[in-house]
């Protein structure tokens, strides 16, 4: 009986502690003990069950290069995460899209019901070229951890010009005969070869269609692109959202027939206001409707920015906002922002919380 007693007490011996809140800004420890590292994350619920895909950042500097790849964690309360492993990794061969030392920032993985792939997007820069390639890549898998296979990297929607709404004035559409300006200019310049993707999320909508959402055009514009029925091309029909105004950071989600995007502007890795935008339809028109955060530190979204909203387990209709608190010198340092996001009128708010539970959701 002493043995027994013995051996039940070695298997719950672990170097983590059980989570039963958020803690923004806080260590946040997986189930060895160690600061999840999953940055500029995503989550996807598969039956219930979390998976948190997300960058793995090393010490110093370099931290915020791809010297190891896309982190997985798993959960099934969202308080507490067992570490999955690297579910797509860099390749030891400098002449790969994914090579070592590559930038792959802000994957998002989806599930496709249809093909029962999982797939993931994510902004990648090709090595030795800084921020320079602007590409967007995608892999996929038959299991959530992975291993996932990167299958090809572009910009997408070469030679394709936006969609527009029957009766928007030809005035508001790009003419690349004659660019109104510098930033119709970067389109224009783009559309022979693709156009520029950096940051992004993808956003799977109610009826299985999904959505590419990114900074294009020299990170000054929006692009929403739909993608194939398999998520794993682009279909060339894409809008334009908020011209010229710089959004970095999207984050999607849909409430009540109505879709929402949470994003930042464009400082680097420096926190500045997040802005919200709301529409009736995927397809705009987007609505640009000020910032979301408010109080102390909402100027600065809480010293945050945003990377995915998460719909609330068993709470129809109630979200939770996803942020990086990004640490440039030291990356593998970032810290979790996670805060609930509240309806309130036709606005949505985000305040800042020091420790919070998902009894927050009514
Ligand atoms: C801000 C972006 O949101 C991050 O994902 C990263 O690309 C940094 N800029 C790089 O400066």
């Amino acid at each position: 009986m002493g043995l027994i007693i013995m051996f039940v007490g070695f298997g719950l011996q672990t170097n983590a502690q059980t989570y039963t809140d958020f803690n923004p800004g806080q260590i946040w420890k997986d189930d060895k003990g160690v600061h999840i590292n999953a940055h500029g994350g995503g989550i996807v619920n598969v039956k219930g069950v979390y998976y948190w895909f997300g960058e793995h950042k090393v010490a110093g500097e370099l931290g915020n290069t791809a010297q190891v790849g896309v982190h997985c964690y798993f959960s099934k309360d969202l308080y507490n995460w067992k570490d999955e492993g690297i579910a797509l990794a860099v390749v030891n061969d400098p002449s790969s899209d994914i090579a070592k030392g590559s930038i792959i920032e802000r994957p998002k993985v989806v599930y496709n019901k249809k093909t029962k792939k999982f797939v993931m997007w994510f902004h990648l820069e090709l090595l030795g070229k800084g921020y320079a390639a602007a590409r967007t890549g995608v892999a996929v898998a038959d299991k959530a951890t992975g291993p996932y296979t990167f299958i090809k990297s572009y910009r997408p929607n070469a030679g394709k010009q936006p969609f527009y709404a029957v009766g928007t004035p030809e005035t508001e559409k790009v003419n690349c005969e004659q660019p109104k300006d510098k930033v119709d200019g970067f389109f224009c310049r783009d559309l022979p070869g693709g156009q520029m993707a950096r940051d992004m999320t993808v956003f799977v909508d109610d009826d299985g269609k999904a959505y590419h959402v990114f900074s294009s055009e020299e990170n000054f514009t929006l692009h929403l692109a739909e993608l194939t029925p398999d998520y794993l091309s682009h279909t060339g029909k894409f809008i334009r959202i908020y011209v010229g105004q710089q959004t970095e950071a999207p984050a999607l989600f849909k409430k009540d027939g109505v879709y929402y995007m949470v994003g930042s502007g464009c400082t680097g890795w420096a926190p500045n206001p997040a802005r919200w935008f709301k529409a009736s339809s995927i397809w705009g028109p987007w609505t640009f409707m000020g910032n979301p955060c408010e109080g102390e530190g909402a100027n600065k979204t809480f010293g945050g920015q945003s990377t995915h909203v998460l719909p609330a387990p068993g709470k129809p209709g109630q979200f939770i906002f996803m942020a990086d608190k990004w640490e440039p010198k030291d990356a593998i340092d970032g810290r979790y922002l996670w805060l609930p996001i509240h309806f309130e009128g036709d606005k949505i708010k985000i305040r800042w919380m020091d420790k919070w539970n998902l009894s927050v959701f009514k």
